[in-house]
């Protein structure tokens, strides 16, 4: 979107389409944690105490819940990704012989902690195996039984872009008695996420990706039932209901905020706030929208130039990211020619990721896809 360049000033610069690793960021929400770093943690006490704090993080609860379709008290803030799904895996209560079912296209942030806590419980881990980086419900299927306590995936795959029908494989779960966790760190900001329509049981993301908001700050969403009937493994001053500070007893807040213990990241919990407000101020259907435009134009450009793309182009069946081969292309060297020309992108699966956002032009998918035939012929 040409009016959002004025946003992130850099975008002018560079092409920037590498937001599946880290995006860019509205300057006016990094100035917004700046100015809130200068007024409440230079000053120790003298500008922040107990009710800033609360507020920070309510603030956060509340966009958040808004924004994936769940009530405050369903949310736990968090630095990660990583750590709300170690909150979920760690909480599990696991009989032995159990299995946790996965794909082996996922980022092993998905899978290490199922794997982690597998070994103590005697539970086996199970991966779909992905042909080409698809993995289809009926592969899921196959490998679910009434002894699958979990199912573990990403909304969006981080190598192939492939999107998942939560609904169907919730469904899939339920009809087993186990839950289905999903990472939505690839698909919260540029796809709409209700956890209540697609009856997701818990769910983890962070804020630094579609998101358009600092590293640091992350959230892990989890059903009433789910948080009602678990113990976190860690637990400090913030385990406690009203902070106590009674150390000879634990009195767990009743809701998701349990799983919250200690001092947090307040800057970057603020930054993400205003990012979710940048977003929806946007609409994430507006985002939506113009990135399937433009990643569909890329894809049929790839097309041409006799790409394979990995990536589904059924619009429901991916989000931002594009995923290509090209025969005897050197991928590790296609990134690093690109980006002399200041087109920034990954390698990723042995192949090009490319994933856009609203910082981008059709102006600069032309430009990408003019790079990418300039190096092929050079081949
Ligand atoms: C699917 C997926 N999950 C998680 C992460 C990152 O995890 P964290 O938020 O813990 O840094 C990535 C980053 O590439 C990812 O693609």
């Amino acid at each position: 979107m040409m009016e959002a360049k004025d946003d992130f000033p850099i975008s002018k610069e560079i092409v920037y389409m590498n937001t599946a690793a880290i995006s860019l960021k509205p300057i006016k929400v990094i100035d917004s944690m700046i100015d809130f770093m200068r007024k409440h943690e230079v000053s120790g006490t003298y500008n922040f105490n107990d009710n800033i704090e609360e507020e920070v993080l309510e603030n956060a609860r509340i966009r958040v819940a808004e924004l994936i379709g769940c009530e405050k008290e369903d949310i736990a803030l968090t630095t990660n990704t990583s750590e709300g799904i170690n909150f979920i895996a760690n909480a599990t209560k696991f009989s032995r012989g159990d299995n946790v079912v996965t794909t082996d296209l996922e980022f092993p942030s998905v899978t290490y902690p199922w794997l982690r806590v597998a070994k103590e419980n005697g539970v086996e881990v199970r991966f779909a195996s992905n042909k080409n980086g698809i993995v289809t419900l009926e592969d899921l299927e196959k490998l679910t039984d009434d002894k699958t306590k979990v199912i573990a995936l990403s909304h969006v795959e981080y190598s192939s872009g492939i999107r998942y029908n939560l609904r169907e494989v919730a469904d899939l779960a339920h009809r087993h008695g186990a839950l289905l966790v999903v990472d939505a760190v690839q698909s919260l900001g540029v796809v709409p996420l209700n956890v209540r329509r697609e009856d997701v049981d818990a769910l983890a993301s962070a804020a630094y990706k579609w998101l358009l908001g600092p590293f640091g700050a992350g959230f892990v969403y989890m059903r009433k039932e789910f948080y009602e009937n678990v113990e976190p493994l860690f637990v400090g001053w913030r385990s406690s209901r009203e902070h106590e500070y009674d150390p000879r007893k634990i009195s767990y807040p009743k809701d998701a905020r349990k799983f919250e213990y200690g001092g947090m990241p307040y800057t970057s919990i603020y930054g993400l706030t205003k990012a979710i407000e940048y977003v929806k101020d946007i609409g994430v259907e507006n985002i939506e929208s113009y990135v399937m435009k433009i990643t569909e134009k890329l894809m049929e450009k790839l097309n041409d130039l006799g790409a394979q793309i990995l990536t589904p182009y059924d619009r429901e069946k991916r989000a931002g990211i594009v995923t290509v081969r090209f025969d005897k292309m050197d991928y590790d060297r296609a990134v690093e020619e690109l980006a002399k020309e200041k087109i920034i992108v990954s390698k990723r699966m042995n192949a090009l990721r490319i994933s856009p956002h609203i910082y981008n032009t059709e102006e600069e998918i032309e430009k990408i896809v003019q790079s990418i035939r300039r190096m092929i012929e050079n081949y």
